[in-house]
């Protein structure tokens, strides 16, 4: 069976899997710190950042594009709810992420090297 290297870069851990493993199944065993909830990309909570190797994942589906969307939308509603600058500045560093690179870990399969981190 086909093996790939995934590399979590919040806790430093380097796994071998089998190639379709997705990215929750391993996270939770290596201690990194990305979250999750539902497990079947509805919630978005599972979010994390590739830092190399995206070509190297499944792409992704419709259904996790919306999802990813959706968060995003939460997260710039937030946004408009700040009462000033600071609460504001505060919110945007926060969320201090350009989204292009996020993917939902309990839909990403690996198919070869990769790194990753929470958001
Ligand atoms: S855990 Fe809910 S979308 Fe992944």
């Amino acid at each position: 069976m086909a093996k790939a290297k995934i590399k979590f870069a919040d806790v430093n851990v380097t796994v071998t899997v089998p190639v379709g493993t997705r990215i929750i199944e391993i996270s939770e065993k290596v201690g990194s710190y990305i979250a999750y909830n539902c497990r079947e990309g509805d919630c978005g909570s599972c979010l994390f950042t590739v830092l190399e190797g995206a070509e190297h994942l499944s792409k992704p589906s419709a259904p996790e594009k919306a999802t990813i969307f959706a968060h995003f939308q939460q997260i710039l509603d937030g946004w408009r709810s700040a009462n000033d600058m600071e609460s504001l500045q505060a919110m945007i560093l926060r969320e201090n992420f350009a989204g292009k690179n996020c993917r939902l870990a309990c839909q990403t399969q690996v198919f070869g090297d990769a790194t990753v981190a929470p958001l």
